[in-house]
């Protein structure tokens, strides 16, 4: 059966388009058929991938509200489909909350961004409400800044929302933005261990969360 995966926050630089293709990645090279949708009218997704010689993945952009009806031509003989989310909670947001299996809010560990999830979070739970449940959203904390405790703040304000918030998360690192600039992963580029290791670690979390 065919997953798809939303990648959403209204906010820009949430790191959507960071964990949309790094776990795109993964569950490629984990062994799954994948089909990254760029929903984002900028185009980053796709920017990305037009940067790579090689072409890591099949990227295809739907950023139209019928997103949720023309995915429907894509899932077969897929086993994810992993959407970048647009930055606004506009009707792209809406249509890949219709459509899509799970959630991931990539959220940076600061008040005012968890803040900024509110939104988000309304029309995930009224959406979750009509359909006994579906989609099944969680928080995932991007950009963590190294030897840092999370505070306890942190983790309560996300508490608050009554999301589960995923245990792994990706820290801050150059690795990021540098292999992206050549279309490629942290999981492709030489010296990126301990970020393919925090990826790699969301990607089980996510198939656990399934
Ligand atoms: N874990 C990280 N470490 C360092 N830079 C990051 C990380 N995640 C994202 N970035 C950088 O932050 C910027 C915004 O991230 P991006 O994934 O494009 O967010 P969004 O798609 O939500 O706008 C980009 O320049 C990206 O390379
Ligand atoms: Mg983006």
């Amino acid at each position: 059966m065919s997953k798809i995966i939303a990648i959403l926050n209204q906010k820009g630089g949430a790191g959507k388009t960071t964990l949309a293709t790094n776990l795109a990645r993964a569950l490629q090279l984990n062994g799954n058929q994948v089909l990254l949708v760029d929903s984002d009218p900028q185009g980053s997704s796709r920017d990305w991938n037009a940067a790579s010689d090689a072409g890591l993945l099949p990227v295809v952009g739907l950023d139209r509200p019928t997103l949720a009806k023309d995915i429907q031509a894509l899932i077969e003989n897929r086993d994810f489909l992993i959407i970048d989310g647009a930055p606004q909670i506009a009707e792209l947001a809406v249509a890949a909350i219709k459509c899509a299996d799970v959630i991931l809010i990539p959220v940076q560990p600061s008040p005012y961004d968890i803040w900024a999830c509110d939104d988000l979070v309304e029309i995930i739970k009224a959406r979750q409400e009509v359909t006994d449940g579906k989609p099944k959203a969680a928080f995932v904390i991007s950009r963590v800044i190294k030897n840092t405790k999370l505070s306890k703040e942190i983790g309560e304000a996300l508490e608050g929302y009554g999301l589960p918030v995923f245990k792994s998360f990706t820290s801050q690192r150059v690795v990021y933005p540098q292999s992206a600039a050549i279309g490629s992963t942290v999981l492709d580029v030489e010296a990126a261990t301990e970020a393919a290791t925090e990826i790699k670690a969301i990607m089980q979390e996510l198939k656990e969360f399934l």
